[in-house]
């Protein structure tokens, strides 16, 4: 079967991606407070250090989803029957919760393709070459691309033929508010065809210090992870910001019910951007914010459901049910 890596981010497409990160920097260190998105901080480095917070033993989002898809892997199997079908991975980072279900449909003895897609070319790159050592004489084809989300669907949905599955997993999608995930999962029905699945990870609303303690390891890898955005601003646009004069830390909002993480400037500073021909003034501990992740109700995750035209199959939660991995399936 074939294991195929594609880079849809070279070329014309990379000029795209490229004004559309100076612009996402030059909105945010203008506004006041100072925000940045979190998807500017995964270059290659960036994902690999995010694959250590997956790692972490107290971060219980990556934890939760290994633990259902361990559970589950049975049931999602079941779901999908014997003929052929297709999973499609959004985000998919190092694939390492994904690994689970596909070993599990390999020794099914299923036939199915493997279509992971991410903005990060070296973590797809990695993913098709440990994919293709392992399991080159199996049920599976790999098809990896390094492409935004919706751009790498629209490149592969004009050749579907068979059932899709879409995993969206990690929260990523807590990465955005509210109404933006709402704008994305009715992007994505349109995406699909009726009977297609998605299968989404959320992570859950929970007492407020279970959710400190998850974003403020004492290993320090989340103020790594955030200050890393730091060096890609320097790589990428000529900026001169010093890692060591800041620091980071992770708060839940009750008003925007999200863990919101900060990085703070530990003194006033003025930072100067080649790119964007400008300089950013930081006061003494002011802070930006890096990071935005929304914790969500059940009621909420049906509401994204129906109002996508998809109707709920099943919710898999993990034992205390702090996270659920929600399938739906496109009928309208
Ligand atoms: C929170 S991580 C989750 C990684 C993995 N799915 C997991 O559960 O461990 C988010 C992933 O989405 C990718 N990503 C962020 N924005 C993206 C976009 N617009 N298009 C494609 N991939 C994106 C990042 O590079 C990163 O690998």
């Amino acid at each position: 079967m074939p294991f195929v890596f594609q880079n849809l981010r070279s070329g014309s497409a990379s000029v795209s991606s490229d004004e559309q990160f100076v612009q996402a920097v030059k909105d945010g260190l203008s506004g006041q407070p100072k925000r940045l998105p979190s998807w500017l901080i995964f270059d290659d480095l960036g994902s690999e250090i995010f694959t250590e917070i997956t790692q972490l033993p107290g971060y219980h989002p990556a934890q939760c989803e290994f633990e259902i898809f361990r559970t589950y892997k049975e049931t999602i199997t079941d779901l999908l029957g014997k003929t052929k079908f297709r999973v499609i991975e959004l985000g998919a980072g190092d694939g390492g919760k994904t690994r689970i279900l596909l070993e599990h449909f390999i020794q099914n003895h299923l036939t199915f393709e493997y279509v992971p897609i991410d903005i990060s070319e070296g973590a797809i790159k990695n993913l098709v070459a440990l994919l293709e050592s392992n399991f080159s004489q199996s049920g599976m084809s790999v098809t990896g691309l390094a492409a935004d989300y919706f751009d790498g669907l629209q490149m592969i949905s004009a050749q579907s033929h068979v059932r899709n599955i879409v995993l969206f997993l990690g929260s990523t999608i807590g990465n955005m508010g509210l109404p933006s995930a709402l704008q994305f999962v009715q992007k994505l029905r349109n995406s699909l065809s009726v009977g297609d699945y998605v299968m989404i990870g959320f992570d859950l609303m929970k007492p407020p210090k279970l959710l400190y303690a998850a974003y403020n390891d004492s290993t320090g890898i989340f103020e790594k992870f955030n200050l890393h955005l730091l060096d890609v601003l320097n790589d990428k646009l000529g900026a001169n910001f010093v890692k060591d004069q800041f620091v980071q830390q992770g708060q839940y909002n009750p008003r925007t019910h999200a863990v919101e993480s900060f990085i703070y400037s530990m003194r006033e500073q003025v930072v100067r951007i080649d790119v964007l021909k400008k300089t950013f003034s930081f006061g003494s501990w002011e802070a930006m914010q890096t990071e935005h992740s929304y914790k969500y109700t059940i009621a909420e995750i049906e509401m994204l459901a129906e109002t996508s035209g998809c109707r709920i199959v099943t919710h898999l939660f993990d034992a205390n049910q702090h996270f659920v991995n929600s399938i739906w399936e496109v009928i309208k």
